[in-house]
């Protein structure tokens, strides 16, 4: 089981679970979730290693960062991963 922390909220999650539904009902907002508005950006706090690799679409939106990524693109592999917004 991966955990997904956010603010002080905790979700459990399957090993290979996307972010998008735990952080929409944390109430990250999305819009396009297609990696291209950036409106679901949030901040990476602890464990970026467990997340997934960052698609070309964050890449192209982001560039080369180590605390941000795209909600709607992730996946989180395994343990734990902290995250704000
Ligand atoms: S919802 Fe548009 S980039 Fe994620």
């Amino acid at each position: 089981m991966a955990k997904l922390v956010l603010n002080d909220d905790e979700v459990e999650l399957e090993d290979g679970s996307e972010l998008k539904e735990p952080c929409e009902e944390a109430g990250v907002p999305f819009a396009c979730t297609e990696g291209v508005c950036g409106t679901c950006v949030i901040e990476v706090k602890e464990g970026k290693e467990n997340l997934s690799e960052m698609t070309q679409e964050e890449l192209d939106f982001l560039g080369e960062t180590d605390d941000e990524r795209l909600a709607c693109q992730c996946k989180i592999k395994q343990g734990t991963v902290k995250i704000d917004y």
